[in-house]
């Protein structure tokens, strides 16, 4: 039984180790290139899926060579695709990303298929699902998902990374938001974090989260602030850091976590995926010692 529904991004990552990122105009010779999936949404699924959750994608992809790649990584990590939207004729979601000391660049291009519209989406497959994971790239599509979501008395969860149009009439339908520094900051340009997770949780949200890369994140649950260190491991590559980083998260709410602990696994999940390159090649398994300890603590 399908317990974590996902609507949003998914997308097959060429990631190549560069040795400095180059100016413009400028060349680089490359020694590795890894052809991977990944997307914020995917990712958080198989994070998901590896911990023993059952997970279901209906987002969409195209029937091209990357589409049944990311269908065919979907069924390899055991992430239900029977409700996935295969739009035939187009190219699917892409990223080139340069990593450098760790961190990476990326280059990405959406789908060019036409964009899922609010009618298409139907979460009644799903009766006993739990949770619901989105993105805010198509908005009209997210905001109807979470509707239903609501109706049906699920949890609606957002990794968003841009200020689409209707990110905020999105925000109000959500029950944990949890965001990268990068876009806290276009939200509210000339406040401090603090008051950025107070003006967030203004929208509703049961937990509200910011995550600032290797410095750690920082949530609020309209009672304390909370902040988490990352856990420091030796760090190849941060692609999918914060994919990994709502999937565990989630994990943590299906387990009945406090927000602390949720945050404290997140960051411990994340960090350990990026001690592998791409954004799916670090995400731990539930019977590795980490995680069985953590759990068990
Ligand atoms: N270098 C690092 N070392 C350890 N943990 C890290 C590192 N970078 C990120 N993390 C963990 O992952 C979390 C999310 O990272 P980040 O804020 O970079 O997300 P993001 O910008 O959404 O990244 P992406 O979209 O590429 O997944 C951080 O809060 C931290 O816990
Ligand atoms: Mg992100």
């Amino acid at each position: 039984m399908v317990e974590v529904v996902g609507f949003g991004q998914a997308c097959v990552d060429y990631i190549a180790p560069s040795p400095f990122f180059p100016p413009e105009n400028g060349k680089v010779r490359l020694k590795e290139l890894y052809i991977k999936c990944g997307g914020p949404i995917a990712t958080a699924l198989v994070t998901l899926s590896r911990l023993g959750i059952k997970t279901a994608y209906i987002g969409a992809v195209s029937d091209d060579q990357f589409g049944r790649m990311i269908i065919e990584n979907f069924r390899k990590e055991g992430v239900d695709t029977s409700h996935t939207k295969v739009i035939r004729g187009y190219r699917s979601q892409f990223a080139f990303i340069s990593v450098t000391d760790g961190k990476r660049t990326i280059f990405w291009i959406p789908g060019s298929f036409p964009e899922i519209r609010a009618e298409e989406i139907d979460l009644s497959p799903f009766p006993h699902a739990k949770v619901l994971h989105l993105d805010e790239l198509m908005i009209d599509a997210s905001i109807e998902a979470a509707r239903q979501a609501r109706k049906k008395g699920m949890i609606v969860t957002i990794d968003a990374d841009s200020l689409k149009d209707g990110i905020e009439r999105l925000f109000q339908l959500v029950d944990i938001i949890i965001i990268p520094e990068t876009l806290a900051l276009l939200l509210e340009p000339k406040k401090g974090i603090e008051d950025i997770l107070k003006r967030l949780k203004l929208f509703g949200a049961m937990h509200v989260v910011i995550t600032c890369g290797e410095r750690g994140s920082i949530g609020y649950d309209g009672r304390k602030i909370v902040y988490q260190k990352a856990y420091e491991v030796k760090v190849v590559d941060t692609t999918g850091a914060g994919d990994v980083y709502h999937g565990a998260y989630i994990y943590g709410i299906l387990k009945g976590w406090d927000m602390k602990r949720c945050m404290e696994f997140a960051s411990l999940c994340s960090a350990l995926n990026c001690k592998r390159f791409g954004a799916q090649g670090g995400i731990p398994k539930k019977d590795d010692p980490e995680i069985r300890s953590f759990i068990q603590s």
